[in-house]
């Protein structure tokens, strides 16, 4: 069976929208957890193999698409690939309360505010909270799209090597194909940036094939 990480459910878990819109402390702007820490917390919350590559690859994705296209310095960068990395942490230790936890502990780390409003605008339909900025909206956009085009190259012989864009393409049109990953989720999200789709799974290809 593929396993893909998305933030879609099963029908008994229930939607835990957060009741807030505001994150973090304004006073900790810049604060930034070294890579290590963060990854020793997935070490610690995510025995789950293939939930910490999705992490890792969304991650990747992120951090290559601030430096590419958006111009980021290091700094903003790293803020870009920290919220790929924890964005889903707390999924597989509390399904129930996903995103609360991970953000109260963000907050309790003093990590910087944009940071942990990426985290809790990644799923507004979940959630109940808007994306934002740039790193909120391409967090939404990348999320579902990583997992889909994942999902597509575990069933490929050669794996990444070699896929296109159209075959991609051709799967989300293909409702059985991953059909828990939110074709409704991956539009909304692309309806908030200026990027086709084409382009966008390209970058997600070129991006992500080589993480693991
Ligand atoms: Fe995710």
């Amino acid at each position: 069976m593929i396993y893909i990480f998305t933030k879609n459910r099963p029908m008994s878990t229930p939607v835990l929208a957060l009741g807030r819109s505001v994150f973090g402390d304004p006073a900790n702007k810049g604060n930034l957890p070294p890579l290590e820490d963060a990854h020793a917390l997935l070490a610690e919350w995510v025995p789950n193999e293939r939930l910490r590559l999705h992490m890792k690859q969304v991650a990747a994705v992120m951090k290559a698409w601030a430096l590419e296209r958006e111009g980021a310095d290091e700094l903003t960068a790293r803020k870009w690939e920290l919220a790929g990395l924890l964005h889903d942490a707390d999924w597989e230790k509390y399904p129930e309360a996903h995103c609360r936890i991970i953000i109260e502990k963000l907050e309790e780390m003093n990590v910087d505010p944009d940071v942990i409003h990426t985290i809790a605008s990644h799923g507004p339909k979940h959630f109940g909270v808007e994306p934002e900025t740039k790193m909120d909206k391409m967090i939404y956009v990348f999320d579902e799209l990583s997992g889909f085009i994942h999902a597509a190259a575990l069933i490929r012989p050669t794996r990444y090597e070699g896929m296109d864009v159209k075959s991609i393409l051709k799967k989300l049109k293909t409702a059985s194909f991953a059909a828990q990953v939110s074709r409704d989720d991956i539009n909304d999200a692309l309806s908030r940036i200026d990027t086709p789709l084409e382009e966008i799974i390209q970058f997600v290809i070129d991006h992500q094939k080589d993480v693991v």
